[in-house]
C-alpha cells in the first residue's frame, strides 16, 4: 500500500547532489533486531555462515530493523539504521517499485566518501528521468545486436587467454585467466589503450577493497577509493579529448557527442560512467568465474554433466554459476513514501538494503539452495538484481564472457583443479583475491 509523500520541503527530484534524504523521527525509536547483520563480526564470517543468519531472518523476520553499519568507511552520527530485506519476493518488490524505493540518495550499504560516490556512481545512483536518459545512451553498446557483434571477439580472446595459461601446469586462476577477459572487453568498449588497461583494472580492484585490511595494507579506505577513482577519471579525460578531436565509432564517442536535456555531458559525468562500468563490468564477472571453477572442482559430477554436452547445457549452467556465486551481495534504496512491505510499515527516509545473496538462497524459491546444481530449472536468481530500472545493464555481456571462458576451459583444460581461494573481506562484493589452479591434471 502506498501513500503519497507530500512534504514540499522534502520533495524529490532526480538531482542527487541537491537533495537531502527525507527523514522521519520514528526511525530513531525503533528497536534493533537481535540478529545483527551490520557488525564487523557478521561480515567477517564466510558466506555459508552468514547464510545461517539470513536463513533465520528469512524464516522469522524477513524485514528486520538493523543498526547502522559498524566501522563505516565514513561514519554518519545521524544514521539510525536500515531495513534488511532478505527474501527473494521482497527484494523483487523493492527493486521494481522504483517510484517508492529510490536510488538518488545512495545505493551502497556501507557509508562511502561523498566525493567517491560522485566520481563513481553515475546512473546507478540516479532516478528517473535522468537515469533513463543516461542509461539509454550507454545501452547502445549493449543491444543484443551489439553483443552478437562482440561475441566473436569475446570467443577469440577467451581462446587466447586460456591457451596462454595452459602453458604452465600451475597458475593463479584470478591473475592468469579470470581477470583478463572482462578488462579486455571493457577496454575495447571505451577504447582504452592496451598499456593503460592494467592500471584501470588495478584501480577497479582498489575501489571495492574498502573492507579488506590486507588489500588496504594500512592505507585509509576513503583515500584509496578517491585516489583510485581519480586514476580512471584522468584516463577518461585524456580519451575524451582524443574523441573530441577525432570521433570514432565507439561508446566513448557516443557519450562525448550525446545531449541530455539539451546539454552535453561534462567530462566529469562521462568519467563517472567509466568508473561505474570499470567496477560493475570487470570485478563481477571475474569473481563469478573464480567461484565457479572452484565449484566445478568440488562437484565433479556437475562438471561431468556439463562437459557431456557443453553447448546444449551451458546456457542453463550459467544461471547456476551466477546464483551460487552471488557476487554482488547488496544494494540499498531509500523510501520516499510510506509503504507496507511484507507486513512491515516502511516510512519515508528509511534505508532499505536488499540482500541479494540471501534472496538467492531462499528456500521458498530454490530447493536445496546451498547445492550447486547445474540442472536447476527454473532458476529465477537475482544475481543481476530483482528487475526494475536498474537491472544489470551488462547481464548479456557477462553471460557471453562466461560462456566463452568455460567453453575454452572445457576444450583446452577439461581436468583443471582449483585449490583453496584467498577471499576478499567484504560487505558488498564477494571476491576471490587469488586461487591456485592446476591447468590440466589428467594429461600430465
Ligand atoms: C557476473 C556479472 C555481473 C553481476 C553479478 C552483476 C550484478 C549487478 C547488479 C546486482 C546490479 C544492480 C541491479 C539493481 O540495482 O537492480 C548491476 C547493475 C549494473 N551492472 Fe552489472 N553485473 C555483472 C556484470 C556486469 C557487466 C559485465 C557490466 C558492463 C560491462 C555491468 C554493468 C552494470 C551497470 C552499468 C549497472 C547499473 C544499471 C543501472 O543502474 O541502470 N554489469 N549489476
Amino acid at each position: 500500500m502506498t501513500t503519497s509523500f507530500d512534504d514540499a520541503e522534502l520533495s524529490f527530484d532526480d538531482d542527487t547532489d541537491a537533495d537531502v534524504a527525507p527523514t522521519n523521527e520514528v526511525a530513531a525509536t525503533r528497536t534493533y533486531d537481535e540478529l545483527n547483520v551490520s557488525s564487523d563480526e557478521f561480515w567477517a564470517l564466510d558466506a555459508p555462515q552468514r547464510e545461517l543468519v539470513f536463513q533465520q531472518l528469512r524464516r522469522e523476520r524477513p524485514i528486520s530493523w538493523q543498526r547502522p553499519i559498524e566501522s563505516a568507511v565514513v561514519p554518519d552520527p545521524d544514521d539510525t539504521g536500515f531495513w534488511a530485506v532478505v527474501k527473494h519476493r521482497d527484494i523483487i518488490e523493492v527493486s521494481q517499485r522504483n517510484d517508492v524505493f529510490v536510488s538518488g540518495y545512495g545505493v551502497m550499504f556501507d557509508l562511502l566518501p561523498p566525493m567517491f560516490l560522485e566520481m563513481a556512481m553515475s546512473f546507478l545512483a540516479m532516478d528517473n528521468p535522468k537515469h533513463d536518459k543516461l542509461r539509454k545512451l550507454v545501452s547502445a553498446a549493449f543491444t543484443p545486436r551489439q553483443i552478437r557483434k562482440i561475441d566473436a571477439d569475446i570467443a577469440s580472446r577467451a581462446e587466447r587467454i586460456v591457451a596462454a595459461a595452459a602453458q604452465k601446469p600451475e597458475i593463479d586462476f584470478v591473475a592468469d585467466i579470470a581477470r583478463h577477459l572482462p578488462i579486455e572487453m571493457f577496454g575495447d568498449m571505451f577504447g582504452v589503450p592496451q598499456e593503460l588497461r592494467a592500471t584501470v583494472a588495478h584501480a577497479a580492484d582498489e575501489i571495492v577493497a574498502w573492507a579488506d585490511p590486507v588489500l588496504l595494507a594500512g592505507r585509509d579506505a576513503a583515500e584509496v577509493q578517491v585516489e583510485a577513482s581519480l586514476v580512471i577519471h584522468d584516463i577518461a579525460e585524456q580519451l575524451i579529448a582524443e574523441r573530441r578531436a577525432e570521433p570514432q565509432n565507439d561508446l566513448l564517442t557516443n557519450l562525448v557527442q550525446a545531449e541530455v536535456d539539451g546539454e552535453r555531458l561534462s567530462d566529469f559525468e562521462i568519467g563517472a560512467v567509466m568508473v561505474l562500468m570499470a567496477v560493475a563490468g570487470t570485478d563481477t564477472t571475474r569473481h563469478t568465474s573464480s567461484f565457479t571453477v572452484k565449484n566445478l572442482t568440488d562437484h565433479p559430477e556437475q562438471r561431468a554433466w556439463l562437459w557431456e554436452d557443453f553447448e546444449g547445457r551451458i546456457g542453463l549452467a550459467i544461471e547456476e554459476f551466477l546464483r551460487h556465486a552471488s557476487v554482488v551481495l547488496n544494494f540499498r534504496r531509500t523510501a520516499i513514501a510510506e509503504y507496507e512491505l511484507a507486513g512491515q510499515q516502511i516510512l519515508p527516509g528509511d534505508k532499505v538494503v536488499m540482500m541479494y545473496g540471501s534472496g538467492n538462497r531462499d528456500e521458498d524459491v530454490f530447493d536445496d539452495p546451498e547445492a550447486f546444481d547445474l540442472t536447476r530449472s527454473p532458476n529465477p536468481h537475482i544475481a543481476f538484481g530483482g528487475g526494475g530500472v536498474h537491472f544489470c545493464l551488462g547481464n548479456q555481456l557477462a553471460k557471453s564472457m562466461l560462456r566463452s571462458l568455460f567453453r575454452e576451459l572445457h576444450r583446452q583444460m577439461p581436468d583443471f583443479e582449483a585449490g583453496e581461494p584467498t577471499l576478499m573481506k567484504t560487505n558488498f562484493m564477494r571476491g576471490v583475491v587469488s586461487l591456485p589452479f592446476r591447468t590440466n591434471v589428467g594429461s600430465r
